[in-house]
């Protein structure tokens, strides 16, 4: 079976191909387009969609040495993400789908990045804990089977990656920034230089909230001059960053212990940041399961595989925009 994978939910577009099981090409597109913004400009993004979505997913098929009349399903993100970029892709399968009489499935993006552990470990041990920890979403999932979820813990307000795109800009980093604060927190020399503090919930000790530490650098910065800041910035992104993965590796202990469940997979954005891998490796072993960086991030080999698992349980569905479904 051969599966044309596309997504556009945000701002990357990608096309990939898996064929008879196998990954055989996965491009992504990052749009730098958004840099100077501290974040997605929707209407900017779409319109780059639009560019990029018919050659990436050419060369996507070229690569994999298929035609496009080949193809037996496309499987495209329909949900959530921005609406006017989840309709690029959506339009465009479906334009194939007219060509080609190519059957589609639309794909929760969320279910897709989960999906992604598929890929990488195709034995993962069932079930697992999944934390999905990206620019949009910062989630745990009970995985009992693919497609067999339960929501355990989500964020209140902001995502983590969200919170490393915001923290960036106050410190003066282009946007996406987790990956320069990831790299300016690996210079720093003075660990204890200030603790930020991690929101406890009353309400469950599975959900996060990132808004209150963002809040906190913020004071923290207007407090201290610029010259200041130029001069701590590796020790301040390390504080931030610490507080960020101490709140991730908390709540997955949290949830292990509620549900007795010892193996996880982590993915999103975020899974990119080799401190956190680090540090969940240390704390949970072997059991740890992690897809490598380019199929972390936004990336249609993730939605080719959900789309291929949801061809095998005969679930495919037809694809329909919708900006925030959950899984
Ligand atoms: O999964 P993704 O590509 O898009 C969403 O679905 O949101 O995640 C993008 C997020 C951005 O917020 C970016 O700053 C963050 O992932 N990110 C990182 C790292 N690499 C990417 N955050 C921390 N450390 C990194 N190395
Ligand atoms: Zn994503």
């Amino acid at each position: 079976m051969i599966v044309l994978g596309l997504e556009t939910s945000c701002d990357e577009t990608s096309a990939a191909v898996i064929k008879n099981g196998k990954l055989e090409s996965n491009l992504i597109y990052s749009q730098t387009e958004h840099s100077d913004f501290g974040g997605v400009v929707p209407e900017i993004a779409s319109r780059a969609h639009l560019e990029k979505i018919a050659p990436l997913t050419q060369k996507a098929l070229t690569e994999a040495s298929v035609s496009a009349e080949a193809v037996d399903l496309i499987a495209v993100s329909d949900s959530p993400g921005l609406a006017g970029a989840l309709l690029v892709g959506i339009s465009y399968a479906l334009g194939m789908h007219m060509a080609h009489g190519t059957a589609l499935s639309g794909i929760n993006h969320l279910e897709g990045h989960i999906a992604a552990l598929f890929i990488s470990n195709p034995d993962i041990p069932l079930p697992f804990l999944a934390l999905v920890v990206s620019g949009g979403h910062t989630a745990i999932y009970r995985v009992d089977d693919f497609g067999c979820y339960t929501l355990l813990g989500q964020t209140v307000d902001d995502a983590a990656g969200e919170a490393f795109d915001k923290v960036g800009k106050m410190l003066g980093f282009n946007y996406p920034a987790g990956r320069s604060i990831e790299q300016k927190a690996a210079e720093a020399q003075n660990h204890d230089l200030v603790s930020f503090p991690i929101a406890k919930l009353s309400d469950s000790k599975l959900n996060f909230s990132f808004s209150g530490l963002k809040t906190a650098v913020k004071y923290f910065l207007k407090s201290k001059t610029s010259q200041y800041i130029t001069e701590n910035k590796a020790d301040i992104c390390y504080a931030f960053q610490r507080a960020v993965i101490k709140s991730l590796v908390n709540n997955l202990a949290e949830a292990s212990k509620v549900t007795n469940i010892k193996t996880f997979g982590v993915v999103g954005g975020v899974a990119c940041n080799s401190t956190l891998r680090k540090t969940l490796t240390s704390r949970f072993g072997e059991q740890l399961f992690c897809p490598p960086p380019s199929l972390c991030t936004d990336n249609a080999a993730m939605i080719a595989m959900a789309g291929l698992k949801r061809a095998q349980m005969n679930c495919c569905r037809f694809p329909k925009m919708n900006p925030s479904r959950g899984i």
